[in-house]
């Protein structure tokens, strides 16, 4: 997959984001468990790649090649409606602590969402803050037809497809992993 590039976001122009690969893994569970102060999310993220639930994900990576962040996209399931269609989950999203807000988060989200359309996506949903991601096009209202254990204002969807916009609302399914969040 090619390099991509954010300079709609990216502060440092140096920063790359990138496809993940094999050998990032080490260093995206450090990242991640750094970031979170925790092993929960870092767990997640190992967890999905290995119950083959990623769709997508991507790092960022500074000049001298130090991974200061991590984005993960994974499949939900399970929607009742006559199309089949592809969900996915942005989550959970890392910057290292030292190189936040500098749009390396919006870089990650920005470069995922585009390249999920490129792939045939059709919905997208996130759990977050709103004033975030709301930029991105995320919509509570949207996810109201995507039903599943959250709600409200932080559940949010952004669709690619006119057949993302459903009539009824349907139930979604997180990947398996995310059970263990509780
Ligand atoms: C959330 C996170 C990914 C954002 O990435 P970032 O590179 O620091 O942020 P960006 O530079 O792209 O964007 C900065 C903007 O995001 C806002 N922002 C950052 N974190 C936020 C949060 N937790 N809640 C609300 N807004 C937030 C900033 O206020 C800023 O807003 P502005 O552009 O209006 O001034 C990053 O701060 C991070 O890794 N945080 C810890 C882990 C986390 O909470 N992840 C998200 C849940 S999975």
């Amino acid at each position: 997959m090619a390099e991509m590039e954010e300079p709609r976001f990216l502060k440092d122009p140096e920063i790359r984001i990138r496809p993940f690969v094999q050998g990032d893994a080490e260093a995206v569970g450090t990242l991640v468990r750094d970031v979170f102060e925790r092993d929960m999310e870092a767990q997640l993220v190992h967890d999905l790649r290995r119950c083959k639930a990623m769709v997508l994900e991507l790092v960022a990576e500074d000049a001298a090649g130090e991974l200061v962040g991590h984005i993960a996209f994974s499949r939900m399931t399970g929607c009742q409606v006559g199309h089949p269609l592809q969900i996915s989950c942005l989550a959970p999203v890392s910057v290292a602590k030292q190189r936040q807000m500098q749009g390396i988060g919006a870089a990650l989200i920005q470069s995922g969402l585009d390249q999920l359309q490129g792939l045939g996506e059709d919905v997208v949903t996130v759990l977050g803050a709103p004033e975030y991601y709301t930029r991105f096009g995320f919509d509570s209202e949207l996810a109201k037809k995507y039903q599943g254990p959250y709600s409200g204002k932080v559940y949010m969807a952004v669709a690619f497809t006119r057949e993302a916009q459903l009539e009824n609302a349907c139930q979604v399914t997180y990947a398996t992993p995310f059970q263990a969040l509780g």
